[in-house]
């Protein structure tokens, strides 16, 4: 085999591409079976809802399995039951609940803006969810409304050379962890990969634009387009079924900002783990506190009971959870290092790592400047014999009053329990504060399944494509 280094990066990207596009497209025979689990879907609905009287206007199976742009291991069917626009809300809901519960001998219900059905039908894992039939996708009634004309916007325009390029820039993106629109990822949706690749033609046109964006960057689709969009997202694309919505809303800044470093590493230096799928890296506690005493640092954290809540719901309000800790912390006077939180099935945990695990005991004081007419009570309270003095009270360099008192209690495990009350948690974090909630140094958190997860994500933080510490 020839060295890489006898190769210009165009040529051993172009090896390295078709091959990843064969490894990843999935084979005919699959596509013949999705076809027909597709076809037979779409009837069984339809006689159905017609046998069941359930007031059916079509049921169409829109989402990468129809078009063929899935990846051969990620294949789910969604499966769109659609309803008439008028119908009410529980309404659309129960009818679409039966419909799909008679498709599938087992199935599970899962929430996302309404709830769907989770099933398997062909052999292959089905999402079978409830919409509307509505005509104008820029007026939709439920969050999945716009999805079939997605469809038809992309199936007029995907040739089998964008399809393959769709699913190579989707691999692409997945071995950077940022592939998914989910809270949990804040990374790319399926259909904005397939809107990119349509605009840029392959992964490498478009990863060369994206080596010099700066953010914010503005994708316009549809001329005149102006998409409502919340402060602070790096990348703006419309959609053109719906011009006013933005594709990438649910970017995060991290992830663009990973696209942008991995396109100029993958165009100079093309290599096979830009097509790994990631693994977040999980770092056991020993190894955690091994890690610890080698950086000088102490980490706290506090593990409650998993809410009832669906992810796209929990995580944000955990990463919420792990953003106030740390900032009261600072306000503490911690020298913080950085917040991580995960969840398991049965629990969740969020850390804070800072310098070290206790204040001093001395504390200094700023009092008023001399004149301000608080000078006097700052000092009765102060130059009492009985207030806990180490220092002072004393005049600065700035001139103004000041004083070093003693604390009591200086380690972050109590400190920030007793500020639990204040620390704002988000909704369904917040309900579950109460007595015998506490932080603990992770020498004393409990054995739960996320720990080595929020470890990992405090610990052994690292670029996708490098080897750590490189
Ligand atoms: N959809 C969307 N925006 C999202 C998520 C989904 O517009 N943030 C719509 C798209 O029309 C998408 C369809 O819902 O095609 C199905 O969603 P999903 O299964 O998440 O995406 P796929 O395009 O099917 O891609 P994947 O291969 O990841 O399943
Ligand atoms: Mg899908």
């Amino acid at each position: 085999m020839d060295g890489p280094e006898e190769r210009s990066p165009a040529a051993t990207r172009e090896r390295l591409e078709s091959e990843v596009r064969r490894r990843i497209a999935p084979s005919p025979e699959t596509l013949e079976r999705v076809a027909r689990a597709r076809a037979e879907l779409v009837a069984t609905a339809t006689a159905e809802a017609a046998r069941q009287s359930i007031p059916l206007v079509r049921a169409v199976v829109a989402g990468s399995a129809a078009r063929g742009t899935f990846l051969s291991d990620r294949l789910d069917i969604d499966l769109f039951l659609l309803f008439p626009p008028g119908l009410a809300r529980p309404e659309l809901e129960r009818h679409g609940l039966r419909l799909a519960g008679a498709l599938f001998p087992e199935a599970e219900t899962r929430y996302a803006e309404h709830p769907y059905l989770r099933g398997r039908f062909g052999g292959f894992p089905v999402d079978a969810v409830p919409g509307y039939a509505v005509t104008d996708p820029s007026r939709p009634q439920s969050a999945v409304d716009r999805t079939p004309f997605h469809h038809q916007y992309l199936i007029e325009r995907l040739t089998p050379e964008l399809i393959e390029e769709v699913r190579l820039t989707k691999q692409f993106l997945r071995s950077l962890g940022i592939y998914g629109s989910e809270s949990r990822t804040q990374g790319f949706s399926g259909y904005a990969v397939e809107l990119l690749v349509l605009r840029w033609g392959s992964l490498d046109r478009f990863l060369d634009a994206a080596r010099s964006w700066q953010a914010p960057v503005r994708l316009v689709v549809t001329p005149g387009a102006t998409p409502r969009v919340p402060e602070e997202v790096p990348l703006i694309m419309d959609d053109p079924v719906d011009p006013g919505r933005n594709v990438t809303s649910a970017l995060s800044r991290r992830s663009f900002a990973t696209l942008l470093l991995a396109a100029g590493a993958y165009l100079s230096d093309p290599r096979p783990v830009f097509f790994e799928p990631r693994v977040p890296p999980r770092l056991d506690r020993s190894s955690a506190l091994d890690r610890l005493r080698v950086r000088g640092t102490h980490v706290a954290g506090l593990e409650l009971p998993r809410p009832p809540l669906v992810d796209d719901i929990l995580y944000p309000q955990l990463a919420k959870a792990a953003r106030a800790t740390a900032e009261e912390a600072r306000r503490l006077g911690f020298s913080v290092l950085g917040s991580a939180s995960a969840a398991g099935p049965r629990s969740v945990t969020w850390l804070v790592e800072v310098a070290s695990r206790q204040l001093p005991h001395a504390q200094p004081r700023d009092g008023p400047p001399p004149g301000a007419g608080r000078s006097e009570s700052f000092l009765e309270k102060w130059g009492d014999p009985s207030a806990p003095v180490l220092q002072g009270p004393f005049v600065t360099e700035e001139g103004r009053l000041a004083v070093e008192s003693r604390r009591e209690e200086g380690r972050i495990e109590p400190l920030l329990t007793a500020l639990l009350p204040q620390i704002s948690l988000g909704r369904d974090l917040a309900r579950l504060k109460g007595p015998g909630v506490a932080f603990l140094p992770l020498e004393e958190l409990p054995e739960a399944e996320e720990l080595p997860i929020a470890l990992g994500e405090l610990l052994a933080k690292s670029l996708p494509w490098r080897a750590p510490g490189r």
